[in-house]
Parts: C-alpha cells; sequence; structure tokens
C-alpha cells in the first residue's frame, strides 16, 4: 500500500515502549453541524477516530486509552467494533483538554514510562512520525516534547514560545496570545510526549485562569519549565500530519489531500490514472500494475483490481474484485466479482453476490443480484438477472427478466450451458433450463425446460389482411399501405416478409403462416413482426 494509514506494527522504538498513549476525543466537534460524532466522520473511507487508534496502536505502547465524552455512545460502539484493545475512560464534561488527560491519568494509576497524547481527529498524523517524535524526546532527554508545525496561516492554534538556544518557553493560545506572539507561525499540533512525573505534578497544578475557563494541557509546559525542566518542540516538514478537521470544509480539504497522496501512490506503483481530481480510491483498495483508473471512478472498501483492467469512466466500486484484463465502464457495483478478460457495463448495476465469470459479459442496461454467470456468458442488454446460475457459454437474449419474488419469497433460476434465452422473456423462479436448451423470444416460462428442448410460451401471431385500410382509413398508415400494395402488387400488404435469417433460434415455423382469425377489436391488434425483436447478442 502507498499509504502511511497502512505501515506494518513499529517495533524500532528505542528505550523500549511509551506505557500510554492518550487520545483525546471527548470534545463537541460543534462546527461539523452533525448528529453523528465528528470522530466517525471518514477520510478516505475511514474514521478519522480509527487512524488516531492505528497510529497509537502501531507503537505498541502498554495501553492506548481513548477519552470520551460527547455523543460517546456512539464512539465507544464505534471502538469496540474496530479496536477492542482500548481503554475508554469517559469524560462528562469537557474542562479543557488539561482536564480530559487529567481524567485518563486517573485511570492509569501505575505509570512509569512515557505518555503520549495526541487527538482523535487528526487522521494524517503517522506513527512514523510518533517514533520520531519519541525519539527526539529520549535524545534530548526532555520532560516534554512537542510536536509543532510551522504553518503560513496559524490562525486559531496554540504558538509555540521558544527562548534562546531553542527550546521553548511556553505554547500560547492565540486568545491569550499578544501582538507579537500572534506573528509567530510555529503552531502546537497539540501532540506531546511527556516524562510521566513531569506530567503528573504539571496536570495537578493546572488552573482555568484563561479566556476560556478551562485547564489546558499546554499550560503543562510553562510549569515543567519553572519547575526548571527542559521542553523541545519537534517540528514535523509534513504540516498536514498535525492538521485537524473541524467543519466540513477542512473534511473534504484533508479528503482531497489524503486521495492525492494515494493517487501518487499508485500512480508510482504503475496505475494510470487519467483524471486524478475526479478519482477517488480509498487507502483499503488494491491496485495492479497496468491498471488504468478513467475519470470520475470511485473504488472503495475491499475492491481489487488486476493488472491490464480498465475501470472508468464514471464507475464506482465498493467491495469488488475485478480479474486481468477485465474492462468495467459507467457501473455502479458492490460486492461482486469480475472475471478476467470479462466486461461490464456501460450502465451495468452489479448488486451484492454477482459473480462474472472469465469473458464474460454484463452489458448496457442490466442489473445483477446473487448471479452466478458462467465464463464466456452473456447478458448483453435490458435484463434483470436476480437470483439465477447462467451456465458457461449461455446468451441472456436482450429484455429478460429473470422474476424472482413473487411478493413473498425469492426463488432462484438457472440457465444450463450454452443454452440460449431469447428476447424479451420472463423466467418466473424457480425456473431449470437445463444445458444447450433453447427459450423462445417473447416468451413466459413457468416450468422447467429440458436438455438440448425448445420452450415456447407465448400467444401466436395472427395477421390480419386489410385491417388498416378498413379501420384506419384515411390515415398515414393507410396511404402508405395502399402504396406498398400498388407497388407490390399484393392484394392487401398484409403478408409479412419472409426473414433472411433462417436460422434464427425463436423463429417456430408453423408461426409464420399466415392466421386469419376472426375479426379482431381494436384493442387486441399486434402489429405484424412485433415478437421478433432482432437484438439478441449476435457478436461471437
Ligand atoms: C488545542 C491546543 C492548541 C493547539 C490545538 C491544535 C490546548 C489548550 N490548546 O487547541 O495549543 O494548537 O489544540 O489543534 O490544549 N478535548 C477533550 N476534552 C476537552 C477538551 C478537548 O477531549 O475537555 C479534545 C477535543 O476533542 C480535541 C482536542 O482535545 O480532539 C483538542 O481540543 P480543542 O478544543 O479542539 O483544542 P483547541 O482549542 O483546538
Ligand atoms: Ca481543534
Amino acid at each position: 500500500m502507498p499509504v502511511s494509514g497502512a505501515v506494518p506494527p513499529t517495533s524500532t522504538l528505542e528505550g523500549g515502549p511509551v506505557s500510554a498513549v492518550v487520545i483525546l476525543a471527548a470534545g463537541e466537534g460543534k462546527r461539523m453541524r452533525s448528529s453523528r460524532s465528528k470522530l466517525l466522520h471518514e477520510i478516505a473511507g475511514r474514521t478519522m477516530l480509527s487512524y488516531a487508534v492505528d497510529a497509537a496502536t502501531e507503537l505498541q505502547p502498554e495501553h492506548v486509552v481513548v477519552v470520551v465524552g460527547h455523543l460517546r455512545e456512539q464512539v465507544e460502539a464505534h471502538l469496540a467494533e474496530i479496536a477492542p484493545h482500548v481503554t475508554t475512560v469517559v469524560q462528562t464534561e469537557q474542562r479543557g483538554t488539561g482536564h480530559a488527560v487529567q481524567v485518563a491519568l486517573a485511570a492509569l494509576p501505575d505509570l512509569a514510562g512515557d505518555v503520549l497524547v495526541t487527538y482523535g481527529d487528526v487522521p494524517m498524523l503517522t506513527s512514523d512520525t510518533l517514533v520520531e517524535l519519541v525519539a527526539d524526546h529520549r535524545g534530548a532527554r526532555t520532560a516534554v516534547s512537542v510536536l509543532t508545525a510551522r504553518v503560513a496561516d496559524p490562525t486559531g492554534y496554540g504558538r509555540i514560545v521558544r527562548g534562546a538556544g531553542d527550546d521553548v518557553l511556553a505554547i500560547v493560545e492565540e486568545r491569550d496570545a499578544s501582538e507579537a506572539q500572534r506573528a509567530i507561525h510555529e503552531i502546537n499540533s497539540g501532540i506531546y510526549v511527556f516524562d510521566p512525573q513531569t506530567l503528573r505534578e504539571g496536570l495537578a497544578q493546572l488552573r482555568p485562569t484563561n479566556d476560556q475557563g478551562e485547564l489546558y494541557l499546554t499550560d503543562v509546559v510553562g510549569l515543567a519549565r519553572e519547575a526548571g525542566r527542559t521542553v523541545s518542540a519537534f517540528a514535523t516538514r509534513d504540516a498536514w500530519q498535525t492538521e485537524g478537521v473541524n467543519d466540513r470544509v477542512q473534511l473534504a480539504r484533508m479528503n482531497a489531500e489524503v486521495n492525492r497522496r494515494i493517487l501518487d501512490g499508485w500512480m508510482r506503483a504503475g496505475v494510470t490514472v487519467v483524471d486524478p481530481a475526479s478519482t477517488w480510491v480509498h487507502a483499503s483498495v488494491d491496485l495492479a500494475e497496468d491498471v488504468t483508473l478513467l475519470p470520475q471512478t470511485s473504488l472503495e472498501g475491499a475492491t481489487s483490481v488486476a493488472a491490464g483492467a480498465t475501470v472508468g469512466p464514471s464507475t464506482t466500486l465498493v467491495d469488488v474484485e475485478v480479474g486481468e484484463g477485465a474492462t468495467v465502464v459507467r457501473t455502479h457495483g458492490s460486492l461482486a466479482v469480475v472475471g478476467a478478460g470479462a466486461t461490464v457495463g456501460p450502465y451495468a448495476y452489479l448488486r451484492p453476490g454477482t459473480v462474472l465469470g472469465e469473458r464474460g459479459k454484463i452489458g448496457t442496461f442490466v442489473e445483477t443480484k446473487n448471479a452466478q454467470i458462467g465464463a464466456r456468458a452473456k447478458v448483453p442488454h435490458l435484463t434483470y438477472a436476480g437470483d439465477v446460475e447462467i451456465g458457461e457459454d449461455a446468451n441472456i437474449g436482450a429484455g429478460v427478466i429473470f422474476a424472482n419474488y413473487d411478493g413473498v419469497t425469492k426463488s432462484r433460476t438457472s440457465v444450463g450451458r450454452a443454452s440460449f434465452v431469447g428476447s424479451d422473456s420472463t423466467l418466473v423462479a424457480p425456473v431449470t433450463v437445463g444445458d444447450g436448451a433453447y427459450v423462445g423470444a417473447g416468451s413466459t416460462l413457468t416450468g422447467d425446460v429440458g436438455a438440448g428442448e425448445l420452450a415456447v410460451s407465448r400467444a401466436r401471431q395472427r395477421n390480419v389482411p386489410g385491417w388498416v385500410a378498413r379501420k384506419r382509413a384515411g390515415t398515414k398508415t393507410a396511404a402508405a399501405a395502399e402504396a406498398a400494395s400498388a407497388s407490390s402488387g399484393a392484394p392487401d400488404g398484409g403478408t409479412p416478409s419472409p426473414d433472411p435469417s433462417g436460422d434464427d433460434p425463436v423463429r417456430l415455423p408453423e408461426q409464420t403462416e399466415t392466421v386469419v382469425p376472426a375479426p379482431l377489436s381494436d384493442q387486441a391488434v399486434v402489429p405484424p413482426g412485433s415478437d421478433r425483436p432482432d437484438t439478441n447478442e449476435r457478436e461471437s
């Protein structure tokens, strides 16, 4: 994987593991204006909180503690699902970052080693950066090390006030800062490593003597200085890693940045991305060399695309496996498998349980669900295939409906190997069509068809000579009929023209006979030839 979220567990922490990583996640996230916890909003298909928990976990600390509060039922349920190893601590009232860490430490009475503090809403922070921060802290033998970044616009952040010799004197919140301090462009990321004793002593001395009346974790820095200890700052070159998400504008911007990095990684790994600006690939997706992604393609979840396959344009695949050399055009798919060399779309909808065999085809305006379609089988046009098994080399004509639902239960249909289902047929499940069978176009099947049989179930065609002249006199149609009979010499224009393709499977000999029945009512009219849509797949 080309992205940072998937680095292997870090075991390279010199000086042993840290005692605890405390992830602050109790705040309200008001500016998201959401009934969903801010931490559960997603970046590249994963919750913001999951990135924070993964980065912490990869350090292999003795404890990972998440401080929860606002919408904590949602957050706790999510954590139980994605990270059962973490300890959650409840901060019932959000009285500031310092208070949040006090609550966390109360749950961890015997910490002996370093304590890392991070946030739940800083998704791009990597465990590699945390390792560097810890290494810097241990190398400099300071009491506190703070992760900082130099940014063009420091608005809203705490500023790093450095003394001579570069050590950190204090962190000042913007609202409490002087004019001169506001001009500082080095910002506090809110991510720190603390020597445990310094942290405990500092936390015990915090007072809410600031503009917000909160207990500020940042004040532990000033208190450590007053106690004669040193504080260092470690400035990351990648400011994105310190970036928090407070509203949906920042969420979109960060999604774009993470996506850009993911695509850069894949392009360097041999994937052609024609339009990176409109292509979205989640961190969980796997792509092979010589995959081509055309514009407006989104690949999500456990989607994988094998070598030489082309996906897009305008395609969304969630948990779809695309085989080698396959083509998927203007398609929406989920939980489906597309075999090697198969083609899908344009305008296909692959629903869960769709499995298309090697070199199979799901064509235009086709919806599939729970459909196992064999190698080289074709479902080319305008079809609903739900709860079906279609054998190898079978050919499904245009407009075929596999009617799987009777309003109460769903039933399955199977079509055998190399069988041919004529256009505009409805197969009312449960139905089994054997191997090498034919179904005549326009049939409605309610019973099985044996191997090698032809099934036809439709009204016979009736042609009524002279009907137009009698019933539609004075219309353009009648004029055309009259002109046709004059030029052909035929009495009335009522004889169907012979069909040139004598091998057409859906045409039964007896049906070419002209049947002249009793007079038809106006409503019963079926125009000649209407049961022979010439739309069956002919390409081989
Ligand atoms: C904090 C820092 C600031 C830094 C900035 C970086 C303090 C006083 N200020 O400011 O120097 O530049 O982060 O983003 O620490 N939280 C709790 N419980 C609380 C309060 C906050 O869990 O009682 C959590 C929030 O959910 C959030 C994090 O702590 O994840 C930061 O809180 P926030 O209020 O956003 O701090 P800032 O004002 O941004
Ligand atoms: Ca913040």
